[in-house]
């Protein structure tokens, strides 16, 4: 005989069973589509949902790695499309609302999803920068609602769900680009609550940070003017990729509270959190504490509220500075 297991451990594992019956409940047997699907978050969601039972449209501007993806989903027993889309254009965003539709008949889930970031000096930020960060981020979850929600509204049912971020809930110096797309993420979703969840979609804000993705390798850093002048672009793209590394890797450092807000988690296991989240139906989703805690300091403490944007701002801007170092000194 096995020693007795304790009340407690039986009423937690209990919960645990009806936690992830729910989840079962919720997205087994329905369709999903998902941007950005080849790689970070997106592709976690997509591995999580395969492993429940969801079918799934994937798409991305990286086929290559949608394709390996797609590969790894193979086990399950549903149903996987790719294609491929480049939120931007209204035209490829169309495309795959077509595409959806025509597989599954029904749209149960989007998860807009596909995103870039972008940081560095407010004053060095050109208006092409600006336009390509507000190109993804903004006009790409646009185009995604506005191609889907049409057949949601028929059905009177769905559930979007767009990534933001905690830089959708409190200001980050040095991060201004991604901050300001941020906010128009988390606040076109709140306004999309109030609007549409009396006709029967719900709407989640997915406010990560940090994970451990391949974000950085296509976030955007704002060169000061004259740095890597005269240098190949060769050379150039090499300095900022190392620049790059030491932001990423320092930002994600756990430190502190400040320091990486806590430090970068493992994408799989924020994934499985906002999974249950979702299931529940919640509008705000952070995967840590942290994020209602500075939501709960906006609201009710706003000189503390102050000192930490200034405090997140310094670390941020200072930490570019040693990147944009670190690139100059790599350059041979
Ligand atoms: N990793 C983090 O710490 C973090 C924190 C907060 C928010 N986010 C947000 O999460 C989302 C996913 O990012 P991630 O961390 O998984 O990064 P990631 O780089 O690993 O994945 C992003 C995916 O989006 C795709 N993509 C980029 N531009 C696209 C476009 N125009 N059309 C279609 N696909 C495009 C990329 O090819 C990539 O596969 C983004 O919106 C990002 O802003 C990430």
């Amino acid at each position: 005989m096995g020693l007795p297991v304790a009340p407690e451990v039986l009423v937690l594992e209990k919960r645990k069973v009806e936690r992830n019956m729910k989840i079962k409940r919720y997205f087994r047997g329905k369709n999903a589509i998902i941007t950005g699907a080849a790689s970070g978050i997106g592709r976690a969601f997509a591995e999580q949902l395969a492993a429940i039972g969801t079918n799934l449209v994937l798409s991305d501007i990286n086929m290559e790695r949608l394709e390996m993806v797609k590969q790894a989903l193979i086990k399950y027993p549903i149903q996987v499309v790719t294609s491929l889309c480049d939120v931007t254009k209204e035209k490829d965003v169309e495309e795959l609302a077509k595409l959806t539709v025509g597989t599954f008949k029904t749209v149960d889930f989007l998860f807009s999803n596909a995103g870039t970031a972008m940081g560095g000096h407010i004053e060095n930020i050109s208006m092409i920068q600006w336009q390509t960060i507000i190109q993804i981020n903004i006009i790409g979850m646009i185009n995604c609602v506005r191609a889907f929600l049409p057949k949601m509204l028929e059905q009177q049912s769905g559930h979007i769900i767009v990534t933001s971020s905690i830089c959708g809930s409190i200001g980050t110096g040095g991060l201004i680009p991604y901050t300001t797309t941020k906010f128009a993420n988390s606040g076109f979703c709140e306004a999309l609550y109030g609007e549409c969840k009396g006709r029967g979609i719900n709407v989640s804000i997915v406010s990560p940070f940090p994970l451990k993705t391949n974000l950085i390798e296509e976030a955007g850093i704002i060169i000061p003017p004259g740095l890597l002048d005269g240098i190949s672009p060769e050379i150039a793209k090499a300095a900022i990729n190392k620049g790059k590394q030491y932001y990423w890797e320092n930002f994600c450092a756990r430190k502190g509270l400040i320091s990486g807000f806590c430090g970068g988690m493992e994408v799989d296991i924020a994934v499985e959190n906002y999974l249950r989240k979702i299931a529940n139906k919640k509008l705000y989703i952070f995967e840590r504490w942290h994020g209602r805690f500075f939501q709960f300091v906006r609201g009710w403490w706003p000189s503390l509220y102050k000192r930490t944007l200034l405090l997140l701002g310094n670390r941020s801007i200072k930490l570019f500075d040693k990147a944009f170092e670190i690139a100059q000194s790599s350059v041979p």
